[in-house]
């Protein structure tokens, strides 16, 4: 796996996020609870983006769209789309249950690497 230098971690101070490109793909740093997370930005519900989610306590980003919740660490879903109340069911019906991709990261000398594909 190739790790990709993206810039320093000053760039997204804490409680904040950033999107860039990577290997083609847009993914959203996020800074919380003293951690940097990459994961996909595109909900695996429906590929809608997840940019404006809002991001728990926990560690997990909640789509603003039919409020599908995913552990920003390994990508799991803690909720499949609940919102709106019954229609969201039937839409999630409409595609499995999936994780969100996720990429691995790390800090080396202030610089924030990023592995150039998500975590299998
Ligand atoms: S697009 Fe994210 S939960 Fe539907």
């Amino acid at each position: 796996m190739q790790m990709i230098k993206l810039f320093p971690v000053s760039e997204v101070p804490a409680d904040s996020r950033k999107v860039v490109e990577v290997g083609g793909k847009k993914v959203i740093v996020i800074h919380t609870q003293g951690q940097f997370f990459v994961v996909e930005n595109s909900c695996p519900h429906m590929n809608l983006p997840l940019e404006k989610g809002k991001i728990s306590d926990d560690c997990t980003i909640i789509c603003p769209f039919h409020r599908s919740e995913f552990d920003l660490k390994t990508g799991h879903p803690q909720a499949w789309t609940p919102w709106p109340p019954v229609i969201g069911k039937a839409l999630g019906s409409l595609a499995k249950e999936k994780s969100l991709r996720v990429y691995t990261s790390e800090i080396r000398d202030g610089e924030l690497w990023v592995s150039s594909e998500p975590k299998k």
